[in-house]
């Protein structure tokens, strides 16, 4: 018999692009797009079950087992280290792990250098690879008024139009990472519901 398969999907705009992708590739569940406030949804004759979940949480729960895959972005599973299967590069949600200061700004490298984040592990061992001593100012949003605010010299943060950098008169100092939206799976799902989870996988593959 199929396995129901659980699949926490990240809220917001990317998750409906995601969830279209699910759709045509075969799994649809009409019901998601009827109600906007309930989380869950499903559609046992297409054996899945779908989860709305804020996008930094998706790796939580697929890490935990609470749902079998997930879409998260490859910032998280880089900030995080989940222990969990990455299986396909989805190929949307693209972006850039950049570091961006005001413009003009000169790194003057006898100073310890404050960088401002959300990704304090990103920023840690891009920093730590090239020796440069750094000191870190985690904050959960709203980046870019560090450098503004004289809060930090730099900020390490995502980078996809570049418009949030240039309406503050900010602009990239280095891009380091290219980011994108991952198809994730929690490890022993993978190995218990295996034939399900590689049909998504192939599937969703197709799409791309
Ligand atoms: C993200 C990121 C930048 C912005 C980049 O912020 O932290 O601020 O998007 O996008 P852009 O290059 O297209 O302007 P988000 O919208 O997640 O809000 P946040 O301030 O809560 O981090």
């Amino acid at each position: 018999m199929r396995k129901m398969i659980n699949v926490a999907l990240p809220k917001g705009r990317l998750g409906e692009k995601v969830y279209d992708m699910f759709e045509k590739a075969g799994f649809e569940c009409p019901s998601i797009k009827e109600n906007n406030r309930k989380l869950i949804f499903e559609n046992a004759e297409k054996g899945v079950r779908y989860f709305w979940v804020k996008p930094s949480d998706v790796a939580i729960y697929v890490e935990r087992g609470a749902a079998d895959i997930g879409v998260a972005g490859k910032d998280i599973l880089l900030e995080y280290k989940p222990d969990v299967y990455e299986l396909l590069d989805l190929k949307m949600g693209k972006c850039n792990m950049a570091v961006a200061a005001k413009k003009g700004f000169v790194d003057d490298r006898s100073k310890t250098l404050t960088v401002a984040t959300k990704f304090t592990n990103i920023a840690k061992a891009d920093y730590s690879s090239i020796g440069r001593d750094i000191d870190i100012i985690h904050l959960n949003g709203s980046i870019e008024l560090a450098p503004i605010l004289g809060l930090s010299d730099v900020i390490v943060d995502i980078v996809e139009t570049g418009s949030t950098l240039k309406e503050n008169n900010l602009e990239v100092v280095e891009k380091f990472v290219d980011i994108s939206a991952r198809l994730i799976a929690n490890k022993s799902s993978f190995k218990f519901k295996c034939n399900e989870i590689e049909e998504v996988r192939s599937k969703l593959t197709n799409q791309i």
